[in-house]
């Protein structure tokens, strides 16, 4: 408990678990000259969109070219996601007693408060307090979150289903687009849990030495991402680092790893990771659209012929994230795994 970043007074200096051996620091200049593209959805699930094939080739296109976007004018209203954001801050901001029956550093519990340590208790530490939900079904994971703040349940569910109808349509833009089945991604490939990661950055006073989350790909399907107004998020782009700056309301959008394979690479699951800065704490929301445990994985047929064979192999998801885990989500390493050597 002791360990929560959120717990302790300003830090004047870097803890040494936190300082990263010099070749995993925040290193060489930032891109500047780019920025993630930004798609308005035009309204969101609910809306009738008449340019559906202009907006397909949109998200297409910004998923080739960058693995990432973000998404304006998504029909998730700004009071809700001011909200989750403010009851969020607010249980980050509660006495430790408040916390402490959420605090767990077991990493096979999936409803926890953590803190810094990402892979491995050896391994250094991130500059990062994290709060762990499962959020789907709601009605069958709900009595398991956080009863403080008050609201904080209530404004969950209501964002849980609307952030989740935000990805249906992203993914039913993708299926479309891509020429798969239809339906694709309705089954089992997206009807496991939602995750979410609520994300605390306190201010840090020496942000090169550390880093809030190492560079990794997430492991699922899709993934929403709301920041506050400040920035932090950066992502691989042509072999360096481009920032994700927050616009308000927006979400950030990337694909998981299943999405890469899925599409046998016609879409990217790219590196990101996020810095700190000395001056203010850092919030975010990460909600991760996830297979059932059980969901059978691999590249789409539709996307496979004797001239573009499988890149990938195929696998049960829940064998996909032992592996990811062992090998501590190094993009490399866990695409090595799973690539087929043509
Ligand atoms: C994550 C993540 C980025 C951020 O939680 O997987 O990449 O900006 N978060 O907090
Ligand atoms: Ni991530």
């Amino acid at each position: 408990m002791d360990t929560l970043l959120s717990n302790m007074e300003f830090q004047q200096t870097v803890p040494e678990q936190f300082v990263l051996p010099p070749e995993n620091r925040v290193a060489g200049e930032i891109n500047t000259s780019v920025s993630l593209p930004v798609i308005d959805l035009r309204g969101g699930p609910h809306c009738h969109v008449p340019d559906r094939d202009k907006l397909i080739r949109e998200v297409l296109r910004a998923g080739k070219e960058f693995g990432f976007f973000q998404v304006i004018n998504h029909g998730v209203s700004e009071q809700l996601m001011k909200d989750i954001m403010g009851l969020t801050e607010e249980f980050f901001n509660m006495p430790k007693e408040d916390k402490a029956a959420f605090y767990s550093e077991d990493s096979s519990k999936t409803n926890r408060l953590f803190s810094s340590t990402i892979y491995g208790k050896d391994g250094p530490r991130y500059w990062r307090d994290c709060l762990k939900l499962a959020c789907y079904p709601v009605p069958e994971t709900i009595n398991e979150w956080p009863n403080k703040p008050t609201k904080f349940r209530d404004i969950l569910a209501k964002f849980i289903v609307e952030a989740r109808e935000v990805s249906m349509m992203l993914l039913s833009l993708i299926c479309e687009g891509l020429g798969l089945k239809e339906g694709y991604f309705e089954g089992d490939v997206s009807s496991g849990q939602v995750l979410i990661n609520a994300n605390y950055y306190p201010p840090c006073p020496k942000p090169d030495l550390t880093l809030g989350l190492p560079p990794h790909c997430d492991r699922n399907l899709i993934t929403l991402l709301l920041q506050g107004d400040v920035s932090g998020l950066q992502i691989m782009h042509q072999g360096r680092w481009v920032g994700a700056a927050p616009i308000p309301n927006a979400f950030v959008v990337n694909f998981g790893h299943q999405l890469e394979i899925i599409t046998n690479g016609i879409l990217k699951s790219v590196e990101h990771r996020a810095v700190t800065n000395s001056g203010a704490a850092r919030m975010s929301m990460a909600v991760f659209i996830m297979p059932t445990m059980e969901s059978f994985i691999s590249p789409a047929k539709e996307l496979t012929n004797e001239e573009n064979p499988p890149l990938y192999k195929s696998f049960l998801f829940k064998d996909f994230l032992r592996i990811y885990t062992d090998l501590s989500a190094k993009r490399v390493d866990v695409m090595e795994a799973f690539k087929i050597n043509v």
